[in-house]
């Protein structure tokens, strides 16, 4: 095992410490929804490229709306896990000293009562024109059957708005993010960077912890097994979200609290 993986680690808060939090799927297993990788994930059983590219998306836009369509309902069903409400109740304690990008798309951050979110890879809730620059709009719409949705500017069919491979970033997230890293730095304040339930697989975002530790954060990873970029983290506590965040992040900012 890693020789710096512990199973028991505390994370401290003074009245100056910045977090930045990058959550991924593992975040909401604990509320029962599927991870990417692995038995029973969900890209098991899917070529990634048929349901997540705009290749695919062209070559067949109702097996895509059906993938998502189910991904809208099993989110619905889903509830806010203790490790979404952790982050939620340490977002209203340091306020603007507080940040969260997440790679998931299922909303529950939000339902938790996070405000001060990021959603790097997109919504399952809003659907955007496969075609023209028209905004985005709200759509809570499943299952999504025939005939599909389309654009109201310009009548080409609408996509979800989640990010696709091959896809990039919105550069206004990542400029928010990288920004947060670097004001910490020259505020010359703590920042700690905390990741929690994702894999290190997926660029950019398996890339921020470089990036923080880069401007001098202390990093941090909550996850159930050691990820492919764990060297990156300078703890990483092994366990499920739900049980290690409450307990990790404390009461309040100056709460010294030990996980695991
Ligand atoms: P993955 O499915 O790649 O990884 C989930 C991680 O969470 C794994 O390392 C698990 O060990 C861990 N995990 C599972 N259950 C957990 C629990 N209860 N508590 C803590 N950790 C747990 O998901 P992501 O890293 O989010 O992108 O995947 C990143 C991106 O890959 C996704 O956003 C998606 C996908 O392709 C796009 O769709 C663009």
């Amino acid at each position: 095992m890693h020789n710096r993986i512990r199973m028991t680690d505390t994370l401290h808060f003074d009245g100056s410490t910045r977090l930045l939090v990058l959550t991924g799927a593992g975040i909401s297993a604990d509320s029962g929804l599927a991870t990417f990788r692995g038995q029973g994930g969900l890209w098991a059983g899917h070529r990634v490229e048929d349901v997540a590219s705009p290749e695919g998306f062209e070559r067949d836009p109702s097996l895509v709306w059906r993938f998502y369509g189910e991904r809208r309902g099993a989110a619905a069903a889903a509830a806010p896990n203790a490790a979404h409400e952790a982050l939620a109740a340490i977002e209203r304690r340091l306020g603007e000293r507080f940040l969260l990008a997440t790679q998931n798309v299922d909303g529950l951050h939000q339902r938790a009562g996070s405000r001060r979110v990021l959603e790097v890879h997109g919504s399952l809730w809003r659907s955007q024109c496969s075609q023209c620059d028209a905004e985005p709009i709200v759509d809570d719409a499943y299952p999504v059957g025939e005939p599909l949705p389309r654009c109201g500017a310009c009548g080409a069919l609408m996509r979800p708005a989640v990010v696709w491979f091959g896809e990039a970033l919105d550069y206004r997230d990542e400029w928010l993010l990288k920004r947060f890293i670097k004001d910490a730095e020259r505020a010359r304040v703590r920042l700690v960077f905390l990741a929690v339930g994702t894999s290190g697989s997926v660029y950019p975002a398996a890339g921020y912890a470089r990036y923080a530790r880069d401007f001098g954060a202390e990093t941090w990873l909550v996850n159930l097994e050691p990820p492919s970029n764990a060297a990156l983290f300078d703890r990483i506590v092994l366990g499920r979200a739900a049980e290690v965040l409450p307990a990790l992040l404390g009461k309040a900012p100056e709460t010294t609290v030990s996980a695991g």
